[in-house]
């Protein structure tokens, strides 16, 4: 007679052997739920990012390429962001609406060079403005002016979706203007360019190199207007329910949530409320920490940065915007 046999429930046989972990593995994170962001220059060669390691602008003679590569290694999105001059800059953000400005070039070029990648471009007028915010202020300059916003982002989408990009994906946050951009799209006769919202986009501390990465200005405090008359409070999980739900009867195709790894509760929430497809993006100052603390020699990367996407999609995502995508595919290949 052995001594009592107890605990009876052993959950630890589930996990006894490697062959055993990978057969009951749960999640999987594979290249083809990431969605690369790339950063696009008008410069003749790449430009680093300091604060973004590994990541560059890329310029517009080399970006088509670029697409084509990831999709080899299974990643078939991509994010567009252009790095506007300066110099053509102005508080109302006009060069959002030039037909030959560096982002539509840019769409163009992909959809040309590289049918096969689905494009998502960002619909928000913060790279075109002197003054950093998402959108036209109101005339005392103590407010962005929501109603005048959606009306240039819904030409800005247009525009965006004849220059050939499979999805507008707005991330001003103004009311309203998923509604305003479908009907837009939808009366020109786009009715095949899809919307990925940015619906739970918060107002974050993690988008700090992203805004070096495309030099647009960091909208200060709350000198006049703060960024958080607009974007999420980090403190609210209802109203992201609210406005999730809100950007689903407005005719959103994907919706989003931003950043991804301190909101996994909203990604969750969301998760359990619509049974549309939900994107997470796993900003910039995301990237950035696991980066910095490596260099240090205080994490090890590779295993940290899978951890996070892992945790992503365990909360529900389908699909992730990452810094990480193409360096998380190369690793994905070689493991075989
Ligand atoms: C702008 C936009 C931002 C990001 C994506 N689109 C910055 C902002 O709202 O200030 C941030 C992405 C990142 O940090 O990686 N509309």
């Amino acid at each position: 007679m052995s001594a009592d046999p107890s605990p009876a429930l052993r959950l630890r046989r589930l996990r006894a052997s490697a062959g055993i972990r990978a057969m009951l593995t749960e999640t999987t994170v594979e290249p083809r739920h990431l969605i690369q962001p790339l950063f696009v220059t008008e410069a003749e060669a790449p430009e680093p990012i300091a604060s973004l390691p590994g990541i560059s602008r890329i310029p517009l003679t080399q970006l088509a390429a670029k697409c084509a590569e990831l999709r080899l290694l299974g990643i078939h999105g991509v994010a567009l962001f252009p790095k506007i001059d300066p110099r053509r800059k102005t508080a109302e953000g006009a060069e959002a609406l030039n037909p030959s400005n560096l982002a539509l070039r840019a769409i163009r070029e992909v959809k040309t060079k590289s049918p096969g990648t689905v494009i998502f471009a960002d619909i928000a007028l913060d790279p075109y403005t002197t003054h950093g915010h998402d959108g036209i202020l109101t005339e005392d300059g103590q407010d962005v002016d929501n109603d005048a916003t959606v009306e240039s982002l819904v030409k800005m989408a247009l525009l965006t979706a004849q220059a050939g990009a499979d999805f507008v994906a707005p991330s001003d946050m103004m009311d309203g203007r998923v509604a305003a951009i479908r009907r837009g799209l939808d009366l020109a006769g786009r009715t095949s360019t899809g919307i990925l919202a940015y619906s739970a986009k918060y107002a974050s501390a993690f988008y700090g190199p992203f805004r070096d990465a495309v030099g647009s200005a960091r909208p200060a405090g709350d000198a006049p207007i703060s960024k958080a008359s607009y974007q999420m409070n980090p403190a609210n999980r209802s109203e992201a329910l609210r406005e999730g739900l809100l950007d689903v009867q407005e005719g959103a195709d994907l919706i989003m949530v931003k950043p991804a790894g301190a909101y996994l509760d909203i990604i969750r929430d969301l998760r359990e409320a619509t049974s549309l497809p939900i994107a997470a993006y796993q900003v910039s100052g995301e990237y950035a920490q696991l980066h910095a603390a490596a260099a240090q020699g205080w994490l090890e990367l590779r295993a940290t940065r899978d951890e996070t996407l892992l945790a992503i999609r365990r909360a529900g995502a389908d699909v992730i915007l990452t810094y990480f995508a193409e360096a998380y595919a190369r690793d994905f290949a070689a493991r075989g």
